[in-house]
This record gives C-alpha cells, sequence and structure tokens, in this order.
C-alpha cells in the first residue's frame, strides 16, 4: 500500500493545530530508533500551534499555512498537497489537527492519512471524546489510530490501546490516562504502517 523501499525510512508529513505532543512523541521515537521514520514537514493550520517548537527544536521544516486566507477548503489543500509533496512525504499524519480533511488531500493520498482519536472507536467520534465517555458511563476507554476517510472518524482501525474509566474520574484525569496512552500508540502504528499492511475489508491486517 504504500511503497518504502527497504531501509529507507517512511517519510511524514505531520498535520497539527495546537499542543503537538503526538508529534513530539513520534520524533522521540524516531530518534531512539524504535520507529523507522523521518518528519519531513510538520504543517499548521495554527501560526501560534505549541507544536510547532518541538518540531523546530528537533530541526523539523515547519510551516503555517493559514485556512482563513483561501476561499475554499479546496484552494487551501491545494497548498498543503504541494507542501507534502514538495518534502516527499509518503504518509500524512494527523496529530490534533482540527480541521476536516476534504476530497483534495484524501484524492491525493489515497489510503495514506492517519489519525489518532482519543476513544474506542467507533465509539464517541468527533469533539471532547472523554466527556462524551464519561457521561455515557463506560467503565473502559482509549485511544484508535484510523486510516482517515471522508466520515468523521469513521475510517478503517489501525490500532487500539485501552484504559480503565476511574469512579473519580474527570475530563482532564481520563484525557491524560488516554494520552500517555496515545504517545506509545501512535508511533506503534506508524512503525505497522512503515512494515506494510493490508485490508481484509475494513480489518486493517498485517500481510
Ligand atoms: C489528542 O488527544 C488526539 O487524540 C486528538 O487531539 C489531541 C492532540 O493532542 N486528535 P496533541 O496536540 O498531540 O498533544
Amino acid at each position: 500500500m504504500i511503497d518504502v523501499p527497504n531501509g529507507t525510512p517512511l517519510s511524514l508529513g505531520v498535520l497539527i493545530s495546537g499542543r503537538g505532543s503526538n508529534l513530539q512523541a513520534i520524533l522521540n521515537n524516531i530518534k531512539n530508533g524504535s520507529l523507522s521514520a523521518s518528519v519531513s514537514v510538520v504543517i499548521s493550520n495554527r501560526k501560534d500551534a505549541i507544536g510547532l517548537k518541538h518540531a523546530e527544536e528537533h530541526g523539523v521544516a515547519c510551516v503555517f499555512v493559514d485556512r482563513k486566507s483561501f476561499n475554499s477548503k479546496s484552494d487551501y489543500e491545494k497548498v498543503v498537497v504541494s507542501t507534502l509533496k514538495k518534502h516527499s512525504v509518503q504518509l500524512v499524519v494527523l496529530a490534533g489537527y482540527m480541521l476536516l480533511v476534504g476530497p483534495v488531500l484524501l484524492g491525493e493520498y489515497e489510503n495514506r492519512v492517519v489519525n489518532i482519536h482519543p476513544s474506542l472507536l467507533p465509539s464517541f467520534p468527533g469533539l471532547d471524546a472523554q466527556k462524551q465517555a464519561l457521561e455515557y458511563g463506560v467503565k473502559f476507554s482509549g485511544c484508535t489510530v484510523h486510516f482517515v476517510d471522508e466520515g468523521m472518524d469513521t475510517g478503517p482501525i489501525i490500532l487500539q490501546a485501552a484504559v480503565p474509566v476511574l469512579d473519580d474520574d474527570t475530563e482532564e484525569s481520563l484525557s491524560s490516562r488516554v494520552l500517555k496512552e496515545e504517545h506509545k500508540l501512535y508511533p506503534a502504528a506508524i512503525q505497522i504502517l512503515a512494515e506494510g499492511v493490508t485490508f481484509k475489508g475494513r480489518r486493517v491486517v498485517r500481510p
């Protein structure tokens, strides 16, 4: 699916909007050798995204693309795509990217856009996933790395991790328990993609 010549690190383009702790985890795992990839470019739709600072500290190319300066999502995404291409990106990694991905990006990177979501999908897609989990009363929640399709957190699942929901949990305490798992799960899922996966219907399996 992703054609990676033997021994070549998978070239990642990471899209962020804010804190960038998952980006940081990916960069750390590349540095310690547990993830065979390189972050070729970080693109943010927010100029003040803290994640841009982490990326700059790691010497990664950073680009701010302002959605507001384009009349349409497709014009905005054309610039995002040309930036990804310029940096020879093979896999697009959404890491706290707060915009819905549209057909221009998905068309250019079919089955090569992934996202991490802080719930066990298909439960609690969209915003405030941890709040939704607490309100529903589930006893386990977690995080999901999945391929991105045109829906809201609906694409095929690559990896999941579960955490317990405790009686005294608040949105903050549950979010921080989930986030710790995210930081392990996302690099692990990208490594699996670097090694190759295939589809059995919606199931993402290793060949
Ligand atoms: C994470 O909780 C992720 O699951 C969600 O947005 C948050 C991003 O956090 N998609 P960070 O910017 O990676 O710290």
